[in-house]
């Protein structure tokens, strides 16, 4: 055989086995935002540039997440749009809100009071993942046996940049840092923009098998590089 069908049965291979999943880039608040017309708008400048991102969120189709703050599910409805259905509590009981997203929209979050990042959804190849190796604080929920052996079976992943002040809104920003020696997170929360005037400096322990977090069988992971 020649190289060029090898390669050729490889990218195959690759491609049927390889899942899709949702890649979710959160950007830093804009001011203005959520004021009158924009709000809930998809024309955002927030998410045009990829510098403005502060975290990034892998999730896969259908699954029951704790997304965006509250227990939601995000399915693909056509080619370029998402359902997003947040639920009151767990994802069978009741829904609170359910929205169309288009695909590489700039969706402007303005629901929360507290964390009004935006986002924008695509779609990727789970072999497109990028696991960040510094700078960074992970939250992953998975399946399965509460081992911390995430990479098998994972629903969801969010990487968070460290050391970088997050705009979350017109109520706040925050910023993290990481003691990878003891796996231990320091959240520290402002209670203005630019991370001028702290209110606190929690410190957090992290681990890798919290079990049976939420659903009964869906277990977190949460660790600092
Ligand atoms: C989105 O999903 C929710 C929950 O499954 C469902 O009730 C709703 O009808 C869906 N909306 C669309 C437009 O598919
Ligand atoms: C993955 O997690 C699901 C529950 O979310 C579980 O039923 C399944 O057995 C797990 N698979 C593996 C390979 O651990």
């Amino acid at each position: 055989m020649n190289k060029s069908i090898i390669f050729l049965l490889f990218t195959l291979i690759s491609f049927v086995f390889s899942q899709q999943l949702f890649e979710i880039n959160y950007y830093q608040y804009e001011k203005g935002q959520c004021d009158g017309s924009q709000d809930g708008s998809g024309s955002l400048e927030a998410c045009g540039q990829s510098s403005n991102i502060v975290s990034t969120a892998y999730a896969k189709f259908d699954e029951c997440l704790l997304f965006n703050g509250g227990f939601s599910r995000l399915s693909l409805v056509s080619s370029n749009t998402v359902n997003y259905t947040v639920f009151y509590h767990g994802c069978d009981e009741g829904i609170q809100q359910s929205e169309i997203i288009e695909i590489g929209s700039c969706f402007a979050n303005c629901q929360d009071q507290t964390a009004q990042n935006s986002f924008s959804i695509s779609i990727i190849d789970e072999s497109s993942v990028v696991i960040p190796n510094s700078n960074s604080f992970a939250t992953i929920y998975y399946g399965g046996d509460c081992n911390g052996d995430w990479k098998s079976n994972f629903t969801f992943i969010e990487f968070m940049d460290t050391n970088i002040c997050v705009n979350q809104g017109v109520y706040g920003s925050l910023m993290l840092s990481c003691n990878p020696n003891i796996n231990q997170l320091t959240i520290h929360s402002y209670d203005t923009q630019n991370c001028e005037n702290q209110l606190s400096a929690t410190e957090v322990p992290l681990s890798l098998e919290n079990c049976n977090f939420f659903n009964d069988d869906m277990n977190m992971a949460l660790y600092c590089n």
